[in-house]
């Protein structure tokens, strides 16, 4: 795997992400990961998912080993309101980071084989909630001079994929979404990151495959802790952190940097309309 340009300094991480981060969908995988990370650097958690006893032990855990606060959230992202619930809930807080995680789907279910309603919830928590948070966080970020917007995309952001047509494409909607805002908000202090997730071997994942014919190679599959790490040292650095598929698999540097100076070609092309023309 690539390496960051510069590991991720704590103390920094601190002030900038901090005093509080707020992270969607927290209880098990990635998700939990970057809650144990941002408790030992310091910060302040909202720890948010459907079940309430498995965050607050989470919670517990991390103010006992790191002196940290928290705050649990029982939110179901799936429905209808839940990004304004998620900032009805942190209204009070001083919010540096905002990591949206959750958004996997069940593997092999046709478009037509399951109801418009669950596609319809998958488009509100990977579309839907991600604007409304990004839009009001992005927004305090901003008067307060800087903070970071952390999206857990896909690899199957980049092109459909069969039996996953609404995931591949609500994740592929967090991808370009994230490219410009990383290019909006920089100048503001603010660091936005998608991270186009690999395979890993997460509950959710296991849950999934269950049963079917989709065997997991333990070789294939990443450690999700180990993602959750990767992708906080990459989050000065975005817009967008493309694993490869397996850890043997050779980095892909070369795509990021691709993407990354099409995003800032477009950006310096933008700002060309706002400058004053030459008399
Ligand atoms: N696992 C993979 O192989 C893989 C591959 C590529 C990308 N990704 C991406 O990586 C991220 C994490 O994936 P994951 O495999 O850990 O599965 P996930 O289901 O997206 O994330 C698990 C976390 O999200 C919560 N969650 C799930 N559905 C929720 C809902 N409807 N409302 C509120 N919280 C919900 C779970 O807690 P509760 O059960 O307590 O609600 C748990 O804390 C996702 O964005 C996924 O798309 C995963």
């Amino acid at each position: 795997m690539m390496l960051p340009p510069s590991p991720l300094d704590k103390a920094a991480a601190r002030a900038k992400y901090g005093p509080w981060a707020v992270i969607a969908g927290a209880s098990d995988g990635t998700g939990e990961g970057f809650a144990r990370e941002l408790a030992a650097m310091g910060i302040n958690l909202v720890l948010s998912s459907r079940r309430r006893e498995v965050l607050k032990a989470l919670g517990e855990e991390l103010a006992a080993a790191h002196g940290i606060e928290y705050r649990v959230l029982v939110q179901d992202l799936m429905v209808a309101g839940a990004g304004q619930a998620i900032i009805d809930a942190t209204a009070d807080l001083d919010v540096g980071l905002y990591v949206s995680n959750a958004g996997a789907d069940a593997v092999g279910r046709g478009f037509l084989d399951e109801s418009v309603e669950r596609w319809h919830g998958m488009i509100t928590m990977n579309v839907t909630n991600v604007v409304d948070t990004c839009y009001h966080f992005g927004r305090k970020m901003r008067e307060r001079g800087g903070g970071g917007l952390l999206i857990m995309s896909s690899g199957s952001a980049l092109g459909g994929i069969p039996f996953l047509s609404m995931y591949s494409s609500t994740k592929a909607f967090e991808g370009n979404f994230c490219e410009g805002l990383w290019a909006e908000l920089k100048p503001h202090n603010i660091d936005v990151l998608c991270v186009l997730a690999p395979l890993m071997d997460t509950p959710c994942y296991r849950r999934n495959t269950e049963g079917t014919g989709f065997l997991m190679d333990p070789s294939m599959a990443w450690d999700p802790f180990v993602v959750s790490r990767g992708s906080l040292d990459w989050l000065p650095h975005g817009p967008l952190l493309i694993y490869p598929n397996s850890p043997s698999d050779p980095d892909r540097s070369a795509e990021m940097v691709e993407r990354r100076e099409r995003v800032e070609a477009v950006m310096a092309l933008g700002n060309s309309f706002n400058e004053p023309a030459e008399t």
